[in-house]
């Protein structure tokens, strides 16, 4: 559930109008929901009961400092796979030993930056990087937790794009290689275990994808403790799935509980990762129509947002509900291509969507929350869109809307 509601015939963001932000801000816009990011953040964290736990937020999906820094106010904890994600975190006021650090590619000043920092746990992805982590900590006199994200290939039943947990996928070690890279890590002088991760993919929609993995990984642990190594968490990773159209994913409650019924009896404590499943549907992008055009038979809306700004649609094929942000009762519905400005056959937020519309009127692409603005690029020279956060009847500039100085930023032409 969100906070995204229509009142009479105008979209609300909790107790804001959303045609007065865009009015007062500009399109395209990024409004988000603090509201829907709290409830579902506890939706998490409520579910997992009295079992030691962390929720460990997905900076990728949405890595505002204000969106970060209201988790960091409930007391979550962050998933990261760069140190520009660690540094926001630590700027937007997170807990350094709250994070986990996931990612095939860690360099040596990431790994030495994090170190400092004192994180919770490095989600080690290759024997290599298990070597590299034990150089740096080695150099640093520091002692370096991990875990080992082992790969269970499982089939995600989601798109190849986001599939994360099949043998062919780049992400983590074998469960066969498990083994051998524990033993190798159990004896390293700067190393010390503390856990096993999986990330299987993301937008899952159903729950057995997660029990398989998590049976697979469960063996794992309990042949590792009869070789004497013993774990102290369990990272599930994220990817539970959110609703875009009339997809019906397990609610984080069912999905949480029916993981931490499969740890009944078990001493280890429960990180989750969920990224999508906080933010999606805390926000919206918002945009203009600019103009109605038909070409051939074919109906085309021209917004002033794009795949710059959204690229999801472009990416995967995804679809988002596109709602008009006021309702027209007096005007013929049309089936429109919602198509951007941007020089791409590919730009398009949405085809063929019944829509009754006029230009001039705002358009609100919902579940935008998501691996939107974190996705968004400068292409075509755009500058990148504002964004808000709504609390209530109050709403904040979170991010201002990129200037045309700021395109070129840190670029020089020759003397
Ligand atoms: N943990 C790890 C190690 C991950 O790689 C990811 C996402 C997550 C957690 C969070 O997954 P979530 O709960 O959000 O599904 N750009 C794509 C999604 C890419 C997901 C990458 N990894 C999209 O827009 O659909």
């Amino acid at each position: 559930m969100d906070f995204f509601n229509y009142n009479e015939n105008q979209l609300y963001a909790e107790e804001c109008s959303v045609t007065d932000l865009a009015k007062t801000h500009g399109t395209p816009l990024y409004i988000y929901s603090r509201a829907t990011i709290e409830r579902h953040w506890h939706a998490f964290d409520q579910a997992a009961g009295d079992r030691p736990h962390l929720v460990c937020y997905a900076v990728k999906a949405n890595s505002n400092l204000a969106v970060l820094n209201v988790m960091a106010r409930l007391g979550s904890g962050f998933d990261i796979v760069s140190k520009g994600e660690l540094a926001r975190v630590l700027q937007a006021g997170g807990d350094a030993s709250k994070v986990v650090f996931s990612g095939v590619g860690k360099k040596s000043d990431e790994i030495a930056y994090a170190l400092e920092k004192n994180i919770h746990c490095f989600n080690v992805e290759s024997e290599a990087e298990l070597d590299r982590i034990q150089a740096v900590a080695k150099q640093l006199g520091k002692k370096a937790p991990i875990s080992l994200r082992v790969n269970p290939d499982v089939d995600a039943g989601t798109h190849p794009y986001i599939s994360t947990g099949l043998k062919e996928n780049k992400f983590g070690v074998s469960i066969e290689d498990a083994y051998k890279i524990y033993a190798k890590a159990a004896e390293y002088s700067h190393i010390v275990v503390k856990g096993i991760d999986s990330h299987i993919g993301s937008q899952l929609t159903e729950i057995q994808p997660f029990l398989d993995a998590l049976d697979r990984v469960l063996l794992l642990v309990d042949n590792l403790a009869e070789q004497g190594i013993k774990l102290s968490h369990i990272d599930v990773g994220g990817g539970l799935g959110v609703c875009y159209d009339d997809e019906q994913p397990p609610h984080p409650n069912e999905y949480a509980k029916a993981i931490a019924s499969k740890l009944e009896g078990r001493d280890i404590s429960l990180i989750y990762e969920p990224g999508r499943a906080i933010m999606a549907n805390a926000g919206i992008l918002v945009t203009e129509v600019e103009f109605l055009k038909t070409n051939q038979d074919r109906h085309f809306a021209i917004v002033d947002g794009a795949m710059n700004d959204l690229i999801r649609p472009s990416l995967y094929q995804a679809w988002q509900k596109i709602i008009p942000v006021k309702t027209k009762s007096k005007v013929a519905p049309k089936i429109y291509d919602i198509v951007g400005p941007v020089c791409e056959t590919g730009d398009f937020l949405g085809k063929a969507r019944e829509l009754a519309i006029e230009a001039g009127d705002l358009l609100a692409i919902r579940s935008s929350g998501a691996y939107g603005f974190t996705m968004s690029s400068n292409y075509n020279s755009r500058p990148r869109a504002a964004e808000i956060m709504v609390d209530g009847e109050n709403s904040y500039v979170i991010r201002q809307r990129e200037s045309l100085e700021s395109l070129w930023q840190g670029e020089n032409v020759l003397p």
